[in-house]
């Protein structure tokens, strides 16, 4: 019986230090990366995305077509509110890694791509790249690794999926920090 209990125990204990470990960092919502991220000296990141269809995504799962596709693949509640259709359209289909500033309205975010900014977005990370990586963000070597990202959503399996051309989509979306 002690034995029982020294085990029980451990176990606990194990699983506390692992969920503790594993402590996910959550997806803060494009607003927080807004703040730093809308000067012509930053490179009017936050523009660009606003003007991209990425930040319509949400909003096009509202319309009767995307409700109708739902309908089609058996899915019983609309497609705004079906995790089939949001692990694509916005930023991740998991509620418990959303901050509370995070809106799921906002659709394909900042986060998205670069990671779940929670422990990155404060300036002492972001200025030093190493740090911020070390914090969540994701980083790119090359445009294979680039394309790599797009293609976890544009693929085969969104129904409306035609083709993807690398090239072509990443110039509609790009939003380089200007040389200075
Ligand atoms: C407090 C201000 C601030 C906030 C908030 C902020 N950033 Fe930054 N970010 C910066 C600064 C400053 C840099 C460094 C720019 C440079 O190197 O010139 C940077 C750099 C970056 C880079 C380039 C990293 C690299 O060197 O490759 C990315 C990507 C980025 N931020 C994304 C985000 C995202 C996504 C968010 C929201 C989750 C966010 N930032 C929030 C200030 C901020
Ligand atoms: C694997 C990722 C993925 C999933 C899952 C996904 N989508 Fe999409 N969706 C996309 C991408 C990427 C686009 C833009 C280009 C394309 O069609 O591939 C898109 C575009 C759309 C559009 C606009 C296209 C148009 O021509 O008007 C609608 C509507 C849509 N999706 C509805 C849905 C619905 C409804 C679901 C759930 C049943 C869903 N999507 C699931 C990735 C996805
Ligand atoms: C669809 C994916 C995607 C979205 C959405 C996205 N980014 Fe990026 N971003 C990238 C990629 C890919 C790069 C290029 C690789 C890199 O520099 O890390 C990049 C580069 C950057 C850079 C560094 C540019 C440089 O010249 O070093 C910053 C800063 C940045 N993004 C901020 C943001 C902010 C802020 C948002 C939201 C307003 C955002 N990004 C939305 C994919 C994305
Ligand atoms: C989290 C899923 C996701 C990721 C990752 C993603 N996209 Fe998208 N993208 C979408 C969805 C969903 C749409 C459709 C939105 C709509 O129709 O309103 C879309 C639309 C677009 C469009 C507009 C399509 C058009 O015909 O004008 C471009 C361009 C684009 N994405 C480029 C990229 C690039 C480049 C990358 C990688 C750097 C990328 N996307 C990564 C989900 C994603």
């Amino acid at each position: 019986m002690k034995n029982l209990i020294l085990m029980f125990l451990l176990i606990t204990f194990c699983m506390l230090f692992i969920t503790s470990g594993l402590a996910q960092n959550k997806y803060v919502g494009v607003k927080q990366c807004s703040m730093c991220h809308k000067s012509d000296k930053q490179g009017k990141q936050f523009d660009i995305w606003q003007k991209s269809k990425h930040a319509e995504a949400y909003k096009v799962l509202a319309s009767d077509k995307a409700n109708e596709i739902a309908k089609k693949q058996g899915l019983k509640k609309p497609a705004a509110e079906s995790p089939e259709c949001l692990e694509c359209h916005t930023v991740t289909a998991d509620a418990k890694l959303l901050d509370k500033g995070l809106d799921v309205k906002d659709g394909v975010q900042c986060e998205s791509c670069h990671g779940a900014g929670s422990a990155y977005k404060t300036m002492a990370v972001m200025k030093d790249q190493a740090k911020a990586i070390a914090a969540g963000l994701t980083s790119f070597k090359d445009e294979k690794e680039i394309e790599a990202k797009c293609v976890t959503c544009h693929n085969k399996k969104s129904p409306t999926f035609k083709e993807f051309k690398f090239p072509d989509m990443w110039a509609k979306i790009k939003h380089p920090i200007p040389k200075s």
